[in-house]
């Protein structure tokens, strides 16, 4: 694992902009994975920027998002889908069939979360992956306890989570009580692993990850186990 401090929010979310573009760069039928959150919301503001400057296109790249809620359809304010075309592919040109972000709003959502691992792996697998990560720990809506054997899957929420997560909501009886995520064994799959820490809310899990211990109580600590992780954090100490 490579640890890499940055002075403030603008360079963590540069310093992961560049890897991406630098994968992009070497291979422009790149497959990403994304994530949603608080935390890279510079990061993306730095690859529009950037297609925006003419330096990079992602005409040729895939994405795959972590998560979603579950009952949330796409076109709802407080969905991950909405939340990427905002931040991200409303702006790009990455073609609207290479976009992939779980569904939530399906009858069969079992289904969905097996097809999910197989659109992946029909794409030739994720190139980089971006993470954050929950105060607890959680990658993607992987919660403390999750197997790191399970590939994208149905979890239920934790009320850390949900309680992290009301402010995007109107009402805290809101925040929906299930997720669909990739599994952990999905994200570790990923070739390379880019994970962003930024904020004094996180100083316990940065220290926990820190510490190196791997456990299942700690789902971030499954990347200990990757060969190919770059963590880019700041405001923890
Ligand atoms: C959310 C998402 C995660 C995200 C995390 C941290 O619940 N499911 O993918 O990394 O929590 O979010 P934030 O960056 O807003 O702290």
């Amino acid at each position: 694992m490579k640890w890499i401090e940055a002075a403030s929010y603008e360079e963590m979310s540069k310093l992961a902009a560049d890897l991406f573009k630098a994968q992009l760069k070497e291979h422009k039928q790149s497959v990403f994975g994304m994530a949603t959150g608080g935390t890279p919301e510079g990061f993306y503001q730095e690859l529009v920027a950037s297609y925006q400057a003419g330096e990079i296109s992602f005409a040729e790249a895939i994405s795959f998002n972590l998560d979603e809620y579950i009952g949330v359809a796409p076109e709802n304010k407080v969905s991950y889908h909405y939340y990427m075309d905002a931040h991200l592919f409303n702006h790009i040109d990455m073609k609207r069939e290479n976009i992939h972000v779980p569904t939530g709003n399906v009858a069969d959502v079992e289904k969905a979360a097996t097809d999910y691992d197989a659109a992946i792996e029909a794409a030739g697998g994720i190139d980089m992956q971006l993470l954050g990560i929950g105060v607890n720990g959680h990658i993607g809506f992987n919660e403390p306890g999750s197997s790191f054997e399970v590939g994208t899957n149905i979890v239920e929420l934790t009320e850390s989570t949900r309680e992290a997560n009301k402010i995007y909501f109107d009402k805290p009886e809101d925040v929906p009580t299930h997720a669909i995520t990739m599994g952990i064994k999905t994200i570790m799959q990923s070739r390379k692993i880019v994970l962003l820490i930024s904020g004094a809310s996180k100083q316990e899990a940065y220290d926990r990850l820190r510490s190196g211990e791997v456990t299942e109580d700690f789902p971030a600590s499954a990347l200990h186990n990757h060969p190919n992780v770059t963590v880019i954090y700041t405001g923890v100490k």
